[in-house]
């Protein structure tokens, strides 16, 4: 018995030391930051080495001798990307890796409805978890500079207010999951063809108030636990070495506490990665074999050549240990946080949400002689490669393996089926038949040897008698569309579309176009077609909620995140015959001047100007009511506005504010987004909108003192509907 008694002593006295020997960066109730100390001081320098660069295609190594987890990163930033294998980008074969494609975010940026990008990011951090993946790709919130742009259909359109407030509710619906957002790409990162080379000058204003203010919010406002650095080099130096951007501005100024990685294959010096603050590198190309037990890893800039400079006393022991804490920093918020839910994937609330931010990003362009929505009908004709063709695989890294994409052809149809109405079906043209990128397919032939004129033609045949035709074309995700790594080359349609739009026009005046794209585009038929609608690439639900608003189940809200130029020199990147895209020195010579801001000043009238888009229903604008018609610097002025929807069925409209300060001791935009709110009403009902503006609606950046400034004077509050549909107008005076 007393053996027994000293036995249990015994073991319970193990157990206690055990439980006493538990070291604090295991203990999740204990402080982050003790946490991140304690696990630091326990690493060698060799752990220390392995943990700030790439062990894989997508993941760090975490440190096994400590059981710190890996961290896996994964695109980002429509849906979790489809796996690949541990050292390229082939298909691995997985058949659990299919996943809810969300709409590009150009079509989030279009629903300007903070909820919606809240729910967004929400359903795709649950998709992550399920996927085990601890950092999404993703938002990009680079400024769209040009429509060729390659990569703006990933981006969040050309005005910084817009892009910031859409990125900060995304990122907190991934980051309440303990799903780390990576913000990208810090920054300038504007074009495709050249992005290695291209080396941006651009005024030290334009970069403050126009090209960082997204990723300024996403870092104070969404606290984005992860940023990458692009690929591109301002000032001449690449932006993944960028001291000015990464020390100074992201980490020094705003207070960044979090993570920056390279973009992949975006590091290419050693020294100037370290130097210009890099924390961690992805996915630099090696190029070469290694010797057995070796891997390309260990010869990555930060790897060996980091550890032999910090040996050699080149670097310090104590930069190394910076990186790694934030490293520690984003594996203790995400991958090692057991507070984390599990997630759920593929699971009709993820395809809920796909299918509203495609229904509420849809923008109705033009709508004469009210040919939208379908009304009673017997045949419509659908035209074009777009209505059939599936967009979730291409584009570069944003590609999905979607558990279905509804195209719009078949959500058409099913909604067509409802009321007997008839649908055919004409290709009209031909334009890329890829149907697969890094092996996975999308398992569709797109073959079809018949020539331009018998397309047309059975198009023209088949459109003819019908009570409506609906086009779908526009751009595709294949090279030189909308794709990564390569720009447009043209403004105009591709495959000869202008010409088959136009065919469709003559022979029937019940015809809308509808664009699936990421990017503007010409329209030189706009005079003879009644209706446009943009698209978007609408992910798994994308086809539905095409067929939700023309069917008009679903009144249209989207608004235009870009201007439409009515030709590519009306945009300040191609004006005056400027050449894009750019190898060397790429000079942003507009200044702030980008988009609507361009067009104002220059007084060119836009096709569809930002913030555009119209809807079934009418509303009217009330007077705008001002907090106070005095205010001192550093307060927020209320705005107030009723709107009635006028109309006969029930609708959202998107209420914008702009500010022009008409005093400035420097030239000033004729108008600038400073709010937004989107409202829900039933017809006839009225409601107050309240905006409020913050201090920073009023100050610009200036250049004498490289500060933010305020001057006092009168400051014109524009209240509209579009940036080219001012309602209201009333005048603040700052004291
Ligand atoms: C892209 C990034 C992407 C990364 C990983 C790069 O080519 O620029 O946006 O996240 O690849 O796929």
């Amino acid at each position: 018995m007393k053996k027994l008694l000293l036995f249990a002593l015994l073991i319970s006295a193990v157990a206690f030391g055990r439980e006493k020997e538990k070291p604090l960066y295991l203990d999740p109730t204990a402080d982050i930051e003790e946490r991140i100390e304690d696990a630091l001081s326990r690493m060698t320098l060799d752990e220390k080495i392995a943990i700030i660069h790439a062990q894989s295609t997508f993941s760090l190594p975490g440190v096994k001798r400590l059981g710190i987890p890996e961290l896996w990163t994964s695109d980002g930033p429509h849906g979790v990307r489809p796996e690949v294998p541990w050292n390229d980008w082939g298909n691995p074969g997985w058949n659990n890796d299919s996943c809810v494609a969300f709409p590009a975010l150009t079509c989030l940026a279009a629903t300007w409805n903070r909820d919606v990008a809240q729910k967004y990011g929400n359903a795709l951090g649950e998709e992550a978890l399920f996927r085990k993946k601890d950092v999404i790709l993703g938002p990009g919130v680079n400024m769209y500079r040009s429509p060729l742009g390659g990569r703006n259909f990933e981006y969040m359109g050309e005005d910084p207010f817009l892009a910031g407030k859409m990125a900060v509710p995304y990122i907190h619906g991934l980051q309440d999951n303990g799903v780390a957002a990576c913000v990208k790409h810090y920054a300038l990162n504007n074009e495709e063809r050249h992005r290695h080379k291209t080396d941006v000058e651009v005024s030290e204003r334009a970069l403050r108030e126009i090209y960082l203010p997204a990723f300024e919010m996403a870092v104070k406002e969404g606290g984005a636990w992860s940023i990458m650095a692009s690929y591109n080099l301002f000032r001449g130096t690449h932006c993944c070495h960028n001291g000015y951007l990464i020390n100074d501005i992201l980490k020094g100024e705003w207070g960044f506490d979090g993570l920056v990685m390279s973009d992949w294959a975006g590091t290419h010096d050693t020294r100037e990665a370290v130097l210009g603050g890099l924390d961690v590198e992805f996915g630099t190309k090696v190029g070469k074999k290694m010797p057995a037990g070796e891997s390309v890893y260990d010869i990555y800039y930060l790897a060996r050549p980091y550890k032999e400079g910090i040996l050699s006393g080149e670097f310090s022991e104590e930069g190394l240990d910076n990186r790694v804490r934030r490293v520690l920093r984003i594996i203790f918020r995400t991958s090692m946080n057991r507070n984390k839910p599990f997630g759920s994937m593929c699971n009709q609330e993820h395809l809920d949400v796909a299918r509203e931010v495609a229904q509420e990003g849809i923008v109705l362009l033009k709508n004469e002689s009210d040919v939208l929505p379908v009304k009673k009908a017997r045949k419509i004709s659908v035209v074009g490669e777009n209505a059939y063709k599936k967009m979730c695989i291409g584009g570069g890294s944003s590609m999905l393996k979607p558990i279905y994409e509804m195209s719009p052809l078949e959500g058409i149809t099913e909604r067509a089926a409802k009321e007997n109405i008839e649908v055919v079906y004409s290709r009209g043209y031909v334009g890329d038949t890829t149907t697969t990128q890094d092996g996975i397919s999308s398992f569709q032939n797109l073959v079809d040897n018949r020539s331009k004129e018998e397309l047309i033609a059975e198009a023209v045949a088949n459109s003819r008698d019908a009570d409506y035709v609906i086009y779908v074309g526009g751009l595709n995700k294949s090279l030189h569309q909308d794709c990564e790594n390569r720009d447009r080359l043209e403004y105009g349609l591709p495959y000869g579309q202008d010409e088959l739009i136009s065919a469709l026009a003559e022979v029937n005046p019940n015809l809308t176009v509808v664009i699936i794209s990421g990017n503007a585009v010409a329209m030189p038929w706009i005079e003879e077609v009644p209706s446009v609608v943009l698209g978007w690439y609408g992910g798994s639900e994308g086809g539905r909620a095409i067929a939700d608003v023309l069917f008009g189940d679903v009144n249209p809200s989207g608004k235009l995140p870009f201007s439409f130029p009515v030709k590519l020199e009306d945009n300040p990147a191609h004006y005056n015959g400027k050449t894009f895209p750019t190898r060397g020195k790429n000079y942003y010579d507009e200044g702030i001047f980008l988009g609507y801001r361009w067009h104002d000043k220059m007084g060119i009238k836009p096709l569809f100007a930002f913030g555009h888009g119209l809807s079934y229903t009418d509303f009217k604008y009330g007077e705008v009511k001002l907090s106070s018609a005095k205010i001192r610097e550093g307060k927020n002025l209320t705005v107030k506005i009723p709107v009635t929807n006028a109309g006969s069925v029930a609708g959202s409209e998107v209420v914008q504010v702009y500010v022009h300060d008409c005093e400035a001791s420097v030239e000033m935009p004729a108008k600038q987004l400073k709010g937004f709110e989107k409202v829900y009403l039933q017809p006839g009902e009225t409601k107050v909108v309240t905006v409020t503006l913050g201090p920073d609606a009023f100050r610009f950046f200036d250049e004498q003192s490289m500060d933010w400034k305020t001057e006092p004077g009168d400051f014109e509050i524009l209240v509209g509907s579009a940036s080219d549909d001012i309602r209201q107008t009333a005048v603040v005076k700052l004291q």
